[in-house]
């Protein structure tokens, strides 16, 4: 498996992540609807960042992303589809540990995500990446599916100058 992670280009990437869009979400955006999320130029008090999944061994092809928005407090998973037949390669862990493994509780809090209630697939996929359950909102989508509200506390960050020195205790 030759999968690379990268930033996403809004405009470059559009095309690769509207395939995997289309062929694996429960409700594909449109292509107002992703350049409208993906519209960095939009003042908002967030950041919003995409990140992509190539595979190298396929001239490069787009078989995941992810679009997260970063808040004052807290960030938002937004958006995360792998192509239905990568699935359970590692593709969604390694896209999502880019920014769990990123960000630290001293920047922002937590992460949160939305989930519909009846998509078990990503319950499971979000609990086994230490996501809690912390909510359900009833007829939060448009066909009234409830959603799951789940979020991530980031880890601590690392000590880089440990007053300790464990080695001479
Ligand atoms: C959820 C999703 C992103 C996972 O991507 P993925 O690349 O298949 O995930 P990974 O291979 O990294 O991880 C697989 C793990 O997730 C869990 N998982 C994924 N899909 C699952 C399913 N349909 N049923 C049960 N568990 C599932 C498994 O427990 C597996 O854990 P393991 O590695 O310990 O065996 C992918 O299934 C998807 O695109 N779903 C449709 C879009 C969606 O629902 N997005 C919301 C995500 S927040």
């Amino acid at each position: 498996m030759c999968i690379q992670i990268r930033k996403g280009h809004n405009v470059d990437d559009l095309h690769g992540i509207m395939c995997v869009d289309t062929a694996g979400a429960h409700r594909p955006w449109t292509e107002d609807e992703f350049k409208h999320r993906l519209d960095y130029s939009r003042k908002e008090n967030s950041k919003k960042m995409l990140l992509v999944a190539t595979d190298a061994a396929d001239k490069g092809k787009v078989v995941g992303f992810l679009i997260f928005r970063i808040h004052e407090d807290q960030v938002l998973l937004n958006r995360l589809v792998v192509t239905p037949e990568r699935r359970l390669e590692g593709i969604g862990t390694r896209l999502l540990s880019r920014v769990t493994g990123k960000i630290f509780a001293d920047d922002h809090a937590r992460m949160v995500a939305r989930v519909r209630l009846r998509n078990i697939g990503a319950l499971e996929f979000l609990c086994a990446r230490g996501f809690k359950t912390c909510g359900v909102m009833h007829n939060h989508y448009e066909d009234n599916d409830d959603a799951i509200k789940l979020a991530y506390d980031f880890p601590l960050r690392p000590l880089t100058d440990d007053p300790i020195n464990l080695e001479a205790a």
